[in-house]
């Protein structure tokens, strides 16, 4: 079955009672057992639903394996993830680029338990083999990264990380299922934001753990259940319902971000472009081998001021300014200021993380739309030409 017939039929016949054609929101807290201990698969919504269950099977499918699991937010996924399997005096390996609450939550949270955090640039062969010891547990990384789009190879990471031992992760979030196989290019995890493209309209928090078999998951499996951060069945509904038009939204998604890109290209205001389908871009290579697709974010870095940044990010028509990304109405956002406030200064510079950096995330919007708005916006910082970019390649 292809990717899109998949998000539609997979694991989701018509309900076997009814006859209907979509399943139905189990909105339970519990089940009637026949005798104590003797169900019908289901006994407590907390550890198992079947409006969930049916989410986690076509999650799981879509990442071409069987265990799948879904929590509350992507953050929940992400510390299920890291209980089940950072130690204390474990270490885990991180890239320079990592979305702010990951960083926060390994340093605030889990560097506190004695887990030692090593950020290096997992691009670089050299400076992953130093960084990785007999006790890294982990290797975790983001591809395309957020919010630089730094593009890192899965299969030569995971090659490395399983060379001395450890179990490498990856966030999902930003390519998706659609365009990014991570376990087929050698991961062991996956994790997703499924707040963003998969439920895709935001008007959910939701995470999900997808695993390569059994023994990687079953830790992460008890957790969710132990410690609780599982969705509700109508939010988990509602991912249903949204995946079924993943490959159209994320393609057009896509097209999207490929002309807001080419048009920005170039501007003079503009002093560089984050987009992995760039030839320039230092990932495109690899991004063209283990992606389908150079996904649907795009940043620039402004050449202006911090106001000036303000005062584009703030009076856009079509980019509402917010946090998070991947839903069909186009976000626009200020990391410095917004998702990323959180690592300091001082290692935002380190980091390369410009204060002027700009990300956007198109939605399903008509492309001539959107690069109009964004050009308008440019101009409106100080009279400068458009660049007569305006013409598009896609
Ligand atoms: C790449 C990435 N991973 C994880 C998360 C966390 O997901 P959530 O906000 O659903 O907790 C985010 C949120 O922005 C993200 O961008």
């Amino acid at each position: 079955m292809e990717f899109a017939t998949r998000t539609i039929h997979a694991e989701q016949p018509s309900e076997p009672g009814t006859g209907a054609l979509v399943a139905p929101i189990f909105q339970t807290s519990t089940f009637e057992q026949e005798a104590p201990g003797i169900n019908q698969g289901f006994d407590y919504s907390r550890t198992n639903n079947p409006t969930r269950a049916r989410l986690e099977a076509v999650l799981a499918d879509l990442e071409g394996v069987r265990c799948a699991a879904v929590f509350a937010s992507g953050l929940a996924a992400e510390h299920a993830v890291l209980q089940a399997w950072l130690k204390p005096g474990d270490e885990i390996v991180v890239p320079i680029d990592v979305y702010g609450g990951t960083y926060r939550l390994l340093t605030k949270v889990f560097r506190p338990l004695g887990c030692v955090i090593r950020q290096l640039d997992v691009a670089d062969p050299e400076a992953l083999s130093n960084g990785l010891s007999d006790r890294t547990a982990l290797v975790w990384i983001e591809t395309p990264t957020n919010p630089r789009l730094l593009v890192y190879d899965i299969a030569a990471i995971a090659v490395a990380a399983h060379a001395r031992g450890a179990l490498l992760v990856v966030d999902n979030t930003f390519a998706t299922s659609l365009f990014q196989q991570p376990i087929e290019c050698g991961a062991d995890i996956v994790v997703h934001s499924v707040t963003k493209y998969l439920a895709g309209h935001s008007d959910l928090i939701q995470g999900a753990v997808v695993a390569r078999d059994a023994s990687v998951f079953e830790p992460i499996k008890f957790l969710q259940n132990a410690t609780g951060a599982v969705p509700s069945p109508f939010d988990c509904w509602l991912t249903l319902r949204g995946l079924k038009t993943l490959e159209l939204r994320v393609l057009r998604h896509a097209e999207n971000a490929a002309a807001i890109a080419d048009a920005l290209n170039g501007h003079p205001r503009v002093r560089r472009v984050y987009y992995p389908g760039l030839a320039s871009h230092p990932g495109h290579e690899i991004a063209r081998k283990q992606m389908t697709g150079f996904g649907g974010m795009v940043s620039v870095e402004l050449d202006g001021s911090i106001e000036d940044v303000v005062s584009f990010v703030s009076s856009r028509r079509f980019f509402a300014l917010g946090e998070s990304l991947g839903g069909v109405k186009s976000l626009i956002c200020h990391p410095a200021r917004m998702t990323h406030a959180s690592i300091p200064e001082g290692e935002r510079a380190k980091l390369g993380l410009a204060d002027t950096l700009v990300r956007l995330s198109p939605g399903c919007e008509h492309h001539r739309d959107l690069v109009a708005d964004l050009l308008e916006g440019l101009h409106a910082l100080d009279g400068a030409p458009t660049g007569g970019r305006v013409a598009l390649t896609v």
